[in-house]
């Protein structure tokens, strides 16, 4: 008889692994997003602040979402432990080329995890983390234009004051 338990799981040990390890990449940057936000909400950037808050919730809705598929596969989702957040930032400007570099980051992740799926055969999962990777090219997109206010518009004089309005518009378009 195959061992029963290992049957009651649809997930190979790796993929549970890289799965496990894909929830901590999401509960890391909720808690970024969320640090980042409090950050922008003490400086004054209050528009800044509401589209941080708004992006730390839907990490973690991302973090849930992988939460579920691995319990409901019959695995064993893990919360991760996070620790080392940035609390503080040298300016405006750098808290969305960090929310950049991050999100890059992410969609390396999701890409070195969809390359294990193929070659495991789990289609499955395949085909699960193919809303990570559409949701990737948003999140990329987002982060890309956030950066290129910064550029567009110029930190001088009321130069932070209206790229904190026109982050708000953009968390409204997104
Ligand atoms: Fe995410
Ligand atoms: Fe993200």
């Amino acid at each position: 008889m195959e061992n029963i338990d290992r049957l009651k799981c649809s997930l190979s040990l790796a993929t549970e692994r890289l799965l496990n390890q894909q929830v901590g990449m999401e509960g890391r940057s909720s808690a970024h997003y969320l640090a980042m936000a409090s950050w922008c909400d003490t400086q004054g950037y209050k528009h800044a602040a509401a589209f941080l808050y708004h992006h730390a919730e839907e990490e973690r809705k991302h973090l849930l979402k992988l939460f579920h598929y691995i319990n409901d596969a019959g695995g064993h989702a893990i919360h991760p432990e996070i620790t080392e957040i940035q609390h503080t930032f040298k300016a405006f400007r750098q808290v969305f080329e960090l929310a950049l570099v991050h999100e890059v980051k992410v969609t390396q992740s999701i890409h070195h995890l969809v390359d294990h799926c193929f070659a495991v055969k789990d289609f499955s999962t395949f085909n699960f983390l193919q809303w990570f990777v559409a949701e990737q090219i948003e999140e990329e997109i987002l982060a890309r234009r956030a950066v290129e206010l910064f550029d567009v518009i110029g930190e001088e004089g009321i130069g932070c004051y209206t790229i904190d309005k026109a982050l708000g518009a953009l968390k409204d378009s997104a």
